[in-house]
């Protein structure tokens, strides 16, 4: 007898995710959407079932959306779908060879197939500098929302370490609540792992103009308070900083160590292929943990977009489709005041920059090349640019880049 199918392991010894975040709710959902009967365990280690992450920096963190709405189902939907929901729990071994978990209270878990989901968390300031500080704050959870909002009062000082998508939507959002807003990046500009020149001078403009502080090419060399609180930052250009909380937002690492730990490759990310398998039969990785093949080498994304196509397409696997290969076009969107950003494709590694005035005073969009082909664009308060852009990149095309830089030329005579 051959090794058993991934529908006839799954359906005797059950599929387990670990990680309830978008990746592992899109899998869990539509493993029944696909009509697959057999055992379904999701396990979490935040006390929430799943809930959309994006709104947390935006409007859920201004007030404007209660909590139930980032809720993905509401809690009673899972035992409506025979799904075992485990919250609060983590997972701390994979036994491969008896192909169960080890979870932390020292029950095991069967599986059939494993899906590991496990996301990202954000990266800690060293513990040189943070000590034992209790009001600086990382943000990735409900629960890091909550706190922050708690010091979100007016009047009152933050500061903002990292300039990247964190720290600029934290940094917007605080200045319309009314706080004062000092933001400092290491880098020499804001944005610089993620956009070009002109995409950080626009946001840097922008933020300037609602009168946040933006310190570029600062590097945090010190933190001192009392009681504490962290009340004065000393910059390596200047000078001091006083504040009344502060939060971080300098990039994530992947949750990877248990899959590590397993013996499983771990490159940046939990290694997969274009199918999101593990090199193990009965694991797959899905989400921002994983490392997937894209173009001619590999990425790993933090993205809603990816998160769900590749749980849904582990959800189809395991219920016996053809699946794959996964080979997406990434899109993003950042709101900041009331600038809304869109991103479709990967920049990395372009060798020439397009920018196309749009049609009001506020918007732009900025086009990617990458030895003469056409890889990302970045529209901002631009529907239109973004939803061609996205368009031409599903379809391979290249536009004609000296049309793109003229916004007399329509979109329609620029391919
Ligand atoms: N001091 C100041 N700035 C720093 C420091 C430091 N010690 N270390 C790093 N930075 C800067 C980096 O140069 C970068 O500009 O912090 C920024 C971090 O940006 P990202 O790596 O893009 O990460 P972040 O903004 O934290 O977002 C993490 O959450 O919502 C998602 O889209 C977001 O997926 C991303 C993730």
């Amino acid at each position: 007898m051959g090794e058993a199918t991934d529908l006839q392991a799954a359906a005797r010894d059950g599929v387990v995710v670990v990680g309830a975040g978008q990746a592992g709710a899109a899998t869990i959902l539509r493993l029944r959407a696909n009509g697959f009967a057999g055992p379904i365990t999701l396990i979490g280690a935040e006390a929430e079932p799943p809930y959309q992450r994006p709104p947390l920096s935006k409007k859920f963190l201004t007030g404007e959306y209660a909590k139930d709405r980032l809720y993905l189902r509401p809690l009673a939907a899972y035992a409506q779908l025979d799904v075992t929901l485990m919250l609060g729990r983590e997972v701390c071994r994979i036994d491969r060879l008896n192909r169960r978990v080890e979870l932390d209270d020292g029950s095991t878990l069967p599986f059939g197939r494993l899906v590991l989901a496990t996301g990202a968390r954000p990266r800690p300031l060293p513990e040189t500098l943070r000590g034992t500080f209790e009001n600086i704050y990382l943000f990735r959870t409900f629960a890091d929302t909550q706190r922050l909002q708690a010091e979100m009062m007016p009047g009152r000082r933050i500061l903002v370490v990292g300039g990247g998508y964190i720290g600029l939507e934290t940094a917007a959002v605080a200045r319309q609540l009314g706080l004062e807003v000092v933001l400092v990046e290491q880098a020499d500009r804001i944005l610089q792992r993620v956009a070009s020149d002109e995409t950080s001078s626009h946001f840097r403009n922008l933020h300037r103009s609602e009168g946040v502080r933006i310190l570029e090419a600062n590097r945090l060399l010190e933190l001192d308070g009392t009681g504490g609180r962290a009340t004065r930052a000393t910059l390596s250009g200047e000078g001091e900083v006083l504040f009344d909380f502060a939060v971080v937002g300098i990039g994530v690492s992947v949750n990877g160590e248990l899959a590590d730990e397993a013996g499983l490759e771990v490159d940046g990310g939990i290694v997969v292929d274009s199918r999101c398998r593990t090199a193990d039969p009965a694991i797959f990785a899905v989400g921002d943990c994983t490392s997937f093949p894209y173009q001619s080498g590999r990425t790993r994304l933090e993205s809603v977009h990816n998160a769900i196509a590749q749980g849904e397409l582990v959800a189809d696997a395991i219920a016996g489709k053809q699946v794959g290969p996964y080979a997406p076009v990434p899109w993003f969107w950042s709101d900041q005041f009331s600038t809304k950003l869109q991103i479709a494709g990967l920049n990395a590694g372009y060798d020439r920059v397009v920018r196309r005035p749009g049609g009001r005073e506020d918007s732009l969009s900025v086009w990617y090349f990458r030895a003469e082909a056409l890889i990302a664009v970045d529209a901002i308060n631009d529907a239109r640019a973004y939803m061609t852009g996205k368009r031409w990149l599903e379809a391979g095309i290249t536009p004609n880049a000296a049309a793109i830089a003229d916004p007399a030329v329509d979109f329609k005579a620029a391919s």
